[in-house]
């Protein structure tokens, strides 16, 4: 392991079918008035939200709401909360959804008591929160962001066409804890199901396609790789199977919550393009994800030679004999297509809504960053873009 570190992730996990009843245990660490969170019904309509505000009742709890938000919150909607936030005096936040109302809860957690405009302090100018911080508490129904057990909270401005996460450093922005329980997330429509799920393979591949020295890291992510895409394709024909999904929830969390980035410089430029893709479509993050994802790794397969013929290899099973790097590198790609072919997930940005016309567009709204093995012109962001389109 390369470098210097620190690892701390203070979320507490509660996993599993009968995880809900700890809020019991959760609840009475926060002050009376809660702020509930969530989307745009899902909960409603599958009986969590009657479950949550029981144990919300029981606790004696004093409880605003903030419902309707978004997939990719935007920050109206958070000027919005941050209003509802203060006028009930917050002491805690509980968010019930997927990585978009656990992500809106972490932005609103540092913006309620912020003194200053929220999207230019966080999101323009990238700066540590300097207020209180409020707690945040999560059960999850959406499997794929890894947003339950990380400090990330990615807030689209719709009017100046960016779609920007920003990973806070400070460890107590993370959730207080979580709720995982597999069987909220089977009245996921297939859509979202297959779209969580690439976007847990694409945040493993951001951190693993990167650095050339021996790192237990990258050895962690070749395994959660493997579980995934077993588990995927047994969850991909019958959805309800538990074990399937319950893997491929654990998964999820382990991917992003700081673990297999350590001693890893990371690449993440997938997500660029893709939140560019979002920001200009707001179509489904993992979708975005994957319908940029081949035309990227093939561009600079090159330039990381080495790593790609790992991926083959290790995750995909090739067998490297009598082939040069290049061809078992390009075999594992080939796998990696099939399988995603196997999902259903979108294979190119126009299906996504995206078009020859918008490419300038999304090259503005794409965020250049070194990458894992090849730093990205203006020019090849643009190539790039426009091989992902049909
Ligand atoms: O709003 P409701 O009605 O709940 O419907 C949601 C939404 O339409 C639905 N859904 C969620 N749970 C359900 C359900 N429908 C039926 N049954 C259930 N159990 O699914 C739809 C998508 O939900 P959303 O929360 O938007 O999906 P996801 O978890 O993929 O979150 C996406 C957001 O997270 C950000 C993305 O950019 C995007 O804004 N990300 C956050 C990250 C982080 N914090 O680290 C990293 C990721 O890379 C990502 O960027
Ligand atoms: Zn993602």
């Amino acid at each position: 392991m390369l470098g210097n570190f620190s690892y701390c992730n203070p979320t507490k996990l509660y996993f599993g079918e009968d995880s809900l009843q700890y809020l019991n245990a959760e609840l009475p660490k926060y002050g009376k008035n809660v702020v509930l969170i969530y989307g745009g019904g899902s909960i409603k309509k599958n009986g969590i939200y009657d479950d949550v505000v029981a144990y919300l009742e029981a606790a004696g709890k004093n409880v605003a709401e903030i419902p309707g938000v978004m997939p990719n919150p935007t920050l109206d909607k958070l000027y919005e909360g941050i209003k509802i936030a203060r006028a009930h005096k917050a002491d805690f936040l509980l968010a019930v959804g997927g990585g978009s109302v656990c992500d809106y809860a972490k932005a609103l957690a540092v913006s309620v008591h912020c003194k200053e405009d929220p999207w230019d302090k966080y999101y323009l100018r990238f700066e540590e929160p300097d207020c209180e911080i409020l707690p945040v508490g999560c059960v999850l129904t959406m499997v794929g962001t890894g947003s339950e057990m990380n400090a990330g909270a990615v807030i689209t401005n719709t009017a100046a066409r960016l779609k920007i996460g920003h990973v806070f450093a400070d460890e107590s922005i993370m959730p207080r804890f979580s709720i995982l329980n597999p069987k909220f997330t089977m009245t996921l429509p297939h859509y979202q199901m297959v779209a969580g799920i690439y976007d847990i393979f694409s945040h493993i591949c951001e951190q693993y396609f990167s650095g050339d020295d021996d790192n237990t890291s990258d050895y962690i992510s070749e395994a959660l790789l493997r579980s995934l895409i077993h588990s995927s394709r047994i969850a991909n024909k019958d959805p309800q199977d538990y074990e399937a999904r319950s893997n491929i929830m654990w998964t999820a969390t382990w991917a992003l919550n700081t673990l297999i980035s350590r001693g890893k410089s990371t690449d993440w430029m997938v997500h660029m393009l893709g939140q560019a893709v979002g920001a200009c479509t707001d179509a489904t993050h993992g979708m975005t994800l994957a319908a940029v994802s081949l035309p990227y790794y093939r561009y600079i397969m090159p330039y990381g030679l080495h790593r790609f013929k790992r991926f083959a290899v290790n995750v995909w099973g090739i067998d490297p004999a009598g082939k040069t790097d290049e061809e078992t590198a390009l075999e594992g790609l080939k796998a990696m297509e099939a399988w995603m072919r196997e999902l259903g997930l979108a294979m190119d940005i126009s299906v996504l809504g995206a078009n020859e016309d918008m490419l300038e567009q999304l090259a503005d709204a794409t965020r250049l960053l070194p990458g894992g093995y090849k730093a990205l012109t203006r020019d090849e962001v643009i190539r790039i873009f426009k091989e992902s389109l049909a």
